[in-house]
Protein backbone atom coordinates (compact mmCIF):
# COMPACT_ATOMS: atom_id res chain seq x y z
CA UNK A 1 0.00 0.00 0.00
CA UNK A 2 1.67 3.56 -1.05
CA UNK A 3 0.95 6.53 1.45
CA UNK A 4 -2.69 8.09 -0.06
CA UNK A 5 -4.01 5.24 -1.26
CA UNK A 6 -7.50 4.23 0.74
CA UNK A 7 -7.50 1.51 2.93
CA UNK A 8 -11.02 0.13 3.53
CA UNK A 9 -12.56 -2.66 5.45
CA UNK A 10 -16.06 -4.02 5.56
CA UNK A 11 -17.13 -3.35 8.75
CA UNK A 12 -18.82 -1.68 11.66
CA UNK A 13 -17.96 1.03 14.10
CA UNK A 14 -18.06 -0.33 17.91
CA UNK A 15 -17.54 1.33 20.63
CA UNK A 16 -14.58 0.52 22.61
CA UNK A 17 -14.80 2.85 25.85
CA UNK A 18 -12.20 5.47 25.18
CA UNK A 19 -13.95 5.89 20.95
CA UNK A 20 -14.91 4.18 18.44
CA UNK A 21 -13.03 1.66 16.43
CA UNK A 22 -14.03 -0.52 13.15
CA UNK A 23 -14.63 -3.98 14.22
CA UNK A 24 -13.32 -5.74 10.85
CA UNK A 25 -16.10 -8.69 9.69
CA UNK A 26 -14.03 -9.16 6.18
CA UNK A 27 -11.25 -8.58 3.98
CA UNK A 28 -9.72 -5.63 3.72
CA UNK A 29 -8.97 -4.00 0.45
CA UNK A 30 -6.88 -0.74 -0.70
CA UNK A 31 -8.30 1.64 -3.29
CA UNK A 32 -5.40 3.47 -4.85
CA UNK A 33 -5.68 7.04 -4.96
CA UNK A 34 -6.15 8.32 -8.30
CA UNK A 35 -3.21 10.96 -9.91
CA UNK A 36 -3.86 14.21 -10.60
CA UNK A 37 -2.67 15.42 -13.65
CA UNK A 38 -2.14 18.97 -12.46
CA UNK A 39 -3.20 20.79 -9.25
CA UNK A 40 -5.16 24.23 -9.27
CA UNK A 41 -4.19 25.55 -5.65
CA UNK A 42 -6.88 28.80 -5.23
CA UNK A 43 -5.13 31.47 -3.49
CA UNK A 44 -5.34 32.36 0.29
CA UNK A 45 -5.30 35.49 2.06
CA UNK A 46 -5.91 35.81 5.42
CA UNK A 47 -5.58 38.84 7.97
CA UNK A 48 -3.71 38.39 10.86
CA UNK A 49 -4.86 40.95 13.22
CA UNK A 50 -3.03 40.18 16.06
CA UNK A 51 -4.07 42.09 19.19
CA UNK A 52 -5.88 44.68 17.21
CA UNK A 53 -9.50 45.69 16.38
CA UNK A 54 -12.71 46.48 18.25
CA UNK A 55 -16.08 45.80 17.61
CA UNK A 56 -16.70 48.80 15.25
CA UNK A 57 -13.29 47.42 13.15
CA UNK A 58 -15.56 43.69 13.07
CA UNK A 59 -18.29 45.26 12.01
CA UNK A 60 -16.19 47.11 8.78
CA UNK A 61 -14.88 44.73 7.83
CA UNK A 62 -17.65 41.76 8.17
CA UNK A 63 -19.66 44.42 5.94
CA UNK A 64 -17.49 45.30 3.40
CA UNK A 65 -15.71 41.55 2.41
CA UNK A 66 -19.40 41.01 0.66
CA UNK A 67 -18.19 40.25 -2.94
CA UNK A 68 -16.45 36.69 -4.09
CA UNK A 69 -13.01 37.12 -5.39
CA UNK A 70 -10.32 34.88 -6.97
CA UNK A 71 -8.89 34.32 -3.75
CA UNK A 72 -10.31 32.22 -0.44
CA UNK A 73 -10.13 35.05 2.28
CA UNK A 74 -10.17 34.48 6.33
CA UNK A 75 -9.53 37.24 8.79
CA UNK A 76 -8.36 36.68 12.23
CA UNK A 77 -9.69 39.29 14.91
CA UNK A 78 -8.62 38.22 18.33
CA UNK A 79 -10.53 35.33 19.77
CA UNK A 80 -13.26 37.73 21.63
CA UNK A 81 -14.41 39.15 18.20
CA UNK A 82 -15.02 36.15 16.53
CA UNK A 83 -18.34 35.11 17.62
CA UNK A 84 -19.47 38.76 16.63
CA UNK A 85 -17.41 38.48 13.38
CA UNK A 86 -18.91 35.06 11.80
CA UNK A 87 -22.21 36.35 12.75
CA UNK A 88 -21.66 39.11 10.71
CA UNK A 89 -19.67 38.11 7.61
CA UNK A 90 -20.94 36.44 4.49
CA UNK A 91 -19.99 33.08 3.11
CA UNK A 92 -17.27 35.72 1.29
CA UNK A 93 -14.88 35.54 4.50
CA UNK A 94 -14.01 32.79 6.71
CA UNK A 95 -12.66 34.21 9.82
CA UNK A 96 -10.46 32.17 12.94
CA UNK A 97 -8.74 32.44 15.95
CA UNK A 98 -5.02 33.35 16.45
CA UNK A 99 -4.35 30.37 18.69
CA UNK A 100 -5.88 27.36 20.41
CA UNK A 101 -5.15 25.31 23.64
CA UNK A 102 -4.12 21.67 23.60
CA UNK A 103 -6.74 20.52 25.89
CA UNK A 104 -10.29 20.21 25.32
CA UNK A 105 -11.24 21.67 28.48
CA UNK A 106 -10.41 21.92 31.68
CA UNK A 107 -8.63 24.05 34.69
CA UNK A 108 -6.19 25.89 32.21
CA UNK A 109 -6.92 29.65 33.18
CA UNK A 110 -7.05 31.70 30.29
CA UNK A 111 -6.96 29.10 27.14
CA UNK A 112 -9.36 28.52 24.28
CA UNK A 113 -9.97 25.50 23.32
CA UNK A 114 -10.08 24.73 19.24
CA UNK A 115 -14.01 23.13 19.69
CA UNK A 116 -14.84 26.11 22.03
CA UNK A 117 -13.69 28.58 19.02
CA UNK A 118 -15.31 26.67 16.49
CA UNK A 119 -18.46 27.07 18.35
CA UNK A 120 -18.21 30.79 18.17
CA UNK A 121 -17.79 30.57 14.61
CA UNK A 122 -14.13 30.37 13.48
CA UNK A 123 -13.42 27.57 10.99
CA UNK A 124 -9.28 28.31 10.74
CA UNK A 125 -6.43 28.77 13.75
CA UNK A 126 -2.82 30.07 13.40
CA UNK A 127 -0.91 27.82 15.20
CA UNK A 128 2.82 27.89 15.79
CA UNK A 129 2.99 31.88 14.87
CA UNK A 130 6.76 33.22 15.86
CA UNK A 131 5.30 35.69 18.26
CA UNK A 132 4.34 32.75 19.88
CA UNK A 133 6.84 30.60 19.43
CA UNK A 134 9.49 33.71 20.70
CA UNK A 135 7.10 35.46 23.44
CA UNK A 136 5.31 32.50 24.91
CA UNK A 137 8.35 30.17 24.30
CA UNK A 138 6.28 27.58 22.67
CA UNK A 139 8.26 24.54 21.47
CA UNK A 140 8.14 22.40 18.48
CA UNK A 141 6.61 19.66 20.95
CA UNK A 142 3.29 22.25 22.02
CA UNK A 143 2.92 23.44 18.68
CA UNK A 144 2.31 19.38 17.34
CA UNK A 145 0.11 19.29 19.91
CA UNK A 146 -1.93 22.44 18.95
CA UNK A 147 -2.09 21.38 15.79
CA UNK A 148 -3.23 18.17 16.41
CA UNK A 149 -6.04 19.51 18.49
CA UNK A 150 -6.69 21.82 15.83
CA UNK A 151 -7.45 18.80 13.56
CA UNK A 152 -9.45 16.95 16.31
CA UNK A 153 -11.98 20.15 16.47
CA UNK A 154 -12.09 20.31 12.70
CA UNK A 155 -10.30 23.61 12.44
CA UNK A 156 -7.95 24.63 9.47
CA UNK A 157 -4.86 25.05 10.63
CA UNK A 158 -2.52 27.65 9.15
CA UNK A 159 1.05 26.35 10.63
CA UNK A 160 3.37 29.00 10.72
CA UNK A 161 7.32 28.69 10.02
CA UNK A 162 10.16 30.69 9.84
CA UNK A 163 14.14 31.78 10.52
CA UNK A 164 15.38 34.68 12.27
CA UNK A 165 17.68 37.06 10.86
CA UNK A 166 20.93 35.54 12.25
CA UNK A 167 19.96 32.17 10.79
CA UNK A 168 19.28 32.99 7.80
CA UNK A 169 22.88 34.80 7.84
CA UNK A 170 24.58 31.36 8.99
CA UNK A 171 22.36 29.84 6.09
CA UNK A 172 20.47 27.45 8.31
CA UNK A 173 17.22 28.88 6.63
CA UNK A 174 15.86 26.16 5.31
CA UNK A 175 16.92 23.75 7.25
CA UNK A 176 15.38 25.78 10.18
CA UNK A 177 12.04 25.71 8.65
CA UNK A 178 12.47 22.06 7.32
CA UNK A 179 12.84 21.14 10.92
CA UNK A 180 9.76 23.36 12.10
CA UNK A 181 7.36 21.90 9.73
CA UNK A 182 8.73 18.29 10.43
CA UNK A 183 8.21 18.10 14.15
CA UNK A 184 4.96 20.11 13.70
CA UNK A 185 3.20 17.50 11.37
CA UNK A 186 5.40 14.47 13.44
CA UNK A 187 2.06 13.63 15.12
CA UNK A 188 -0.32 13.99 11.82
CA UNK A 189 -1.31 12.32 8.94
CA UNK A 190 0.77 14.97 6.91
CA UNK A 191 -2.13 14.91 4.30
CA UNK A 192 -4.35 16.52 6.84
CA UNK A 193 -2.02 19.95 6.52
CA UNK A 194 -3.46 20.02 2.93
CA UNK A 195 -6.77 21.21 4.64
CA UNK A 196 -5.25 24.64 6.14
CA UNK A 197 -1.87 25.78 4.74
CA UNK A 198 1.53 26.63 5.73
CA UNK A 199 2.65 29.97 6.05
CA UNK A 200 6.30 31.26 5.54
CA UNK A 201 6.56 33.75 7.99
CA UNK A 202 10.36 35.46 8.22
CA UNK A 203 10.79 36.36 11.46
CA UNK A 204 13.38 39.23 10.15
CA UNK A 205 10.43 40.35 7.71
CA UNK A 206 7.33 40.94 10.28
CA UNK A 207 6.63 44.06 11.45
CA UNK A 208 10.19 45.47 10.21
CA UNK A 209 8.99 46.73 6.81
CA UNK A 210 11.86 44.37 5.27
CA UNK A 211 10.13 42.20 2.93
CA UNK A 212 11.91 38.83 1.20
CA UNK A 213 12.49 39.17 -2.30
CA UNK A 214 9.77 37.09 -4.66
CA UNK A 215 12.98 35.18 -5.60
CA UNK A 216 14.00 34.24 -1.72
CA UNK A 217 10.28 33.52 -0.86
CA UNK A 218 9.62 31.61 -3.35
CA UNK A 219 13.08 29.56 -3.10
CA UNK A 220 11.65 28.77 0.19
CA UNK A 221 8.57 27.97 -0.37
CA UNK A 222 9.66 25.11 -3.17
CA UNK A 223 12.11 24.07 -0.60
CA UNK A 224 9.02 23.50 1.95
CA UNK A 225 6.71 21.96 -1.24
CA UNK A 226 10.03 19.40 -1.67
CA UNK A 227 9.81 18.13 1.24
CA UNK A 228 6.49 17.72 1.66
CA UNK A 229 6.63 15.96 -1.59
CA UNK A 230 9.14 13.35 0.36
CA UNK A 231 6.36 12.48 2.31
CA UNK A 232 3.16 12.64 0.59
CA UNK A 233 3.21 13.99 -3.46
CA UNK A 234 -0.43 14.99 -3.22
CA UNK A 235 0.08 16.56 0.01
CA UNK A 236 2.22 18.43 -2.22
CA UNK A 237 0.39 19.96 -4.77
CA UNK A 238 -2.71 20.62 -2.47
CA UNK A 239 -1.31 22.05 0.23
CA UNK A 240 -0.85 25.95 0.09
CA UNK A 241 2.18 27.11 0.97
CA UNK A 242 1.20 31.17 1.82
CA UNK A 243 4.05 33.97 2.23
CA UNK A 244 3.95 36.41 5.47
CA UNK A 245 6.41 39.68 6.64
CA UNK A 246 5.68 43.15 5.23
CA UNK A 247 3.46 42.40 2.49
CA UNK A 248 1.48 45.22 1.32
CA UNK A 249 -0.66 46.23 -1.81
CA UNK A 250 2.41 47.21 -3.21
CA UNK A 251 4.78 44.35 -2.99
CA UNK A 252 1.54 41.54 -3.30
CA UNK A 253 0.99 41.00 -7.01
CA UNK A 254 5.15 40.30 -7.58
CA UNK A 255 4.88 37.96 -4.58
CA UNK A 256 1.64 35.93 -6.06
CA UNK A 257 3.28 35.87 -9.45
CA UNK A 258 5.72 33.32 -7.87
CA UNK A 259 4.99 29.44 -9.20
CA UNK A 260 4.94 28.62 -5.16
CA UNK A 261 3.69 31.82 -3.41
CA UNK A 262 -0.66 30.64 -3.27
CA UNK A 263 -1.10 33.94 -0.98
CA UNK A 264 -0.78 35.67 2.13
CA UNK A 265 -0.89 35.87 6.12
CA UNK A 266 -1.00 39.84 6.33
CA UNK A 267 -0.15 41.84 9.84
CA UNK A 268 0.10 45.43 9.61
CA UNK A 269 -1.97 46.08 6.13
CA UNK A 270 -4.89 43.91 7.16
CA UNK A 271 -6.02 46.44 10.22
CA UNK A 272 -6.91 49.11 7.21
CA UNK A 273 -9.87 47.54 4.86
CA UNK A 274 -8.60 49.42 1.82
CA UNK A 275 -4.79 48.23 1.84
CA UNK A 276 -6.27 44.68 2.76
CA UNK A 277 -8.63 45.07 -0.20
CA UNK A 278 -5.88 45.77 -2.34
CA UNK A 279 -3.78 42.64 -0.99
CA UNK A 280 -6.62 40.47 -1.67
CA UNK A 281 -7.29 42.12 -5.67
CA UNK A 282 -3.77 41.03 -6.48
CA UNK A 283 -4.25 37.43 -5.81
P1 LIG B 1 3.34 42.05 9.07
O1 LIG B 1 2.52 41.93 7.81
O2 LIG B 1 2.90 43.19 9.94
O3 LIG B 1 4.80 42.05 8.78
O4 LIG B 1 3.04 40.74 9.94
C1 LIG B 1 3.13 39.50 9.35
C2 LIG B 1 2.58 38.50 10.28
O5 LIG B 1 3.14 38.25 11.32
C3 LIG B 1 1.32 37.83 9.91
O6 LIG B 1 1.06 36.75 10.73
Amino acid sequence: MRPGDYRCFIGQAENCGSGTRLATLGRAFTIARPKLARVMRKSLIAANWKCHGSLLMVDDFANALTHHTMADVVVFPPAVFVERFANQALNTVDCGVQDIGVAESGAYTGEVAGEMAREAGAKWVIIGHSERRNDQQESDELIAQKLLAATRAELRPILCVGETQSQREAGDALAVVEQQLLSAVAKLDVSQISIGAVAYEPVWAIGTGLTATPQQAQDMHKGIRELLRQIDERTADETRIIYGGSVKADNAASLFSQPDIDGALVGGASLQLDTFMGIIAAA
